[in-house]
């Protein structure tokens, strides 16, 4: 008997750049994920895999720092070995359906799908989560958040998942019935250890250095009284966008779809001017998006940089960019028995 695991990839409806600052998020899973086949056994995670070059070969007892380990892809592999030091090892196959580099969370299904495989308790999401978010660091020094991981994980169908990630305390917030996210990737791939992302962070902790708090605790009005106008600009995208995340939230459980649009595009916005990770294409789709009859809204999602941007809109409204994937959403990491 063999294994397969399964992990979403993920839109982010809103709150973005907000998830390491100790803030408000509002991911939902799609239906493009990372999938992990095989069978348990051994001392070595032995992976193949269709979209990536060569094979991932860790010793579980390997004492080899990750971030260093070929082909570059085995290092998500050997970082999740190493952070949940899995008692047996695998060998099979690591495919995914997410486009690497797109904004859809690819890393963190991989990593979550292969800590599923190797025997992670999904049981307790936060802790998988949590060991999955140190190995993306350790992987690829991204000083990401908890958003990713924590929503590959948790998910349920048809309901988008709020974490409030200075807490980590998660509610499932009904979608719409008569609603779909239409993604459509902007053709520009990025690598996250590559971007700002790093210093956008820098940024947002140096903004909390200067006035002694938390952003998550200051209202937008404060954030004005910030004298560094760069620092300004990054705290009032975060502080703004938090108060976003909870308006979304009741728009999205009262079925107020228009409003929902509106946020969307206010939260596009924030992220283009004030926090400076959109790019003309993106800032183009979401232009050509809104112009569409039955969008209702639609921003870059994810950390921006190339990527993809969403569109709320009505079920089975036609979009003119070619769709990537559509739908509402869908469930979260899942291990099962399969025959060979
Ligand atoms: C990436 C990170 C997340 C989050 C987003 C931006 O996807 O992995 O933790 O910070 O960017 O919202």
């Amino acid at each position: 008997m063999g294994q397969r695991a399964w992990a979403p990839g993920r839109v982010n409806l809103i709150g973005d750049h907000t998830d390491y600052m100790g803030g408000l998020v509002l991911p939902m899973a799609i239906g493009l994920g990372a999938e992990v086949t095989g069978d348990r056994g051994g001392d070595w995670v032995m992976l193949g895999s269709e979209q990536f070059d060569g094979v991932a070969e860790i010793a579980l007892d390997s004492q080899s720092d990750p971030a260093f380990i070929e082909p570059p892809w085995a290092r998500y592999v050997a970082a999740v070995v190493a952070e949940i030091a899995p008692r047996d090892g695998f060998v099979g196959v690591l495919n995914s359906t997410l486009p690497p580099g797109g904004g859809l969370g690819s890393s963190a299904a991989v990593e979550v799908a292969v800590a599923t495989a190797l025997g992670a308790d999904l049981a307790d999401p936060l802790r998988v989560a949590q060991a999955c978010q140190r190995a993306e660091e350790r992987a690829v020094g991204v000083p990401c958040g908890i958003m990713d991981q924590l929503v590959a994980i948790a998910a349920v169908p048809d309901a988008a998942l709020r974490i409030d990630c200075r807490t980590l305390e998660i509610d499932h917030v009904p979608f719409p019935d008569d609603a779909e996210v239409a993604v459509v990737h902007s053709g520009d791939q990025r690598d996250l250890a590559k971007t700002p992302y790093a210093e956008r962070r820098a940024e947002c902790e140096a903004a909390e250095e200067l006035v002694g708090r938390r952003l998550r605790d200051l209202s937008p009005a404060e954030v004005e009284d910030i004298d560094e106008p760069l620092l300004r600009r990054r705290a009032r995208h975060v502080t703004t966008e938090n108060d976003r995340v909870d308006a979304l939230a009741a728009a999205l459980t009262e079925g107020q779809l228009r409003y929902a649009g509106e946020l969307l595009v206010a939260s596009h916005v924030s992220l283009r001017d004030d926090f400076e990770v959109s790019t003309p294409r993106l800032d183009a789709l979401v232009t050509e998006l809104r112009a569409t009859p039955g969008v209702f809204g639609a921003r870059v999602t994810g950390a921006g940089f190339g990527g993809c941007v969403i569109a709320l809109c009505r079920s089975e409204t036609p979009i003119g960019p070619p769709v990537l994937w559509r739908g509402r959403p869908a469930h979260g990491a899942e291990l099962r028995q399969i025959r060979d």
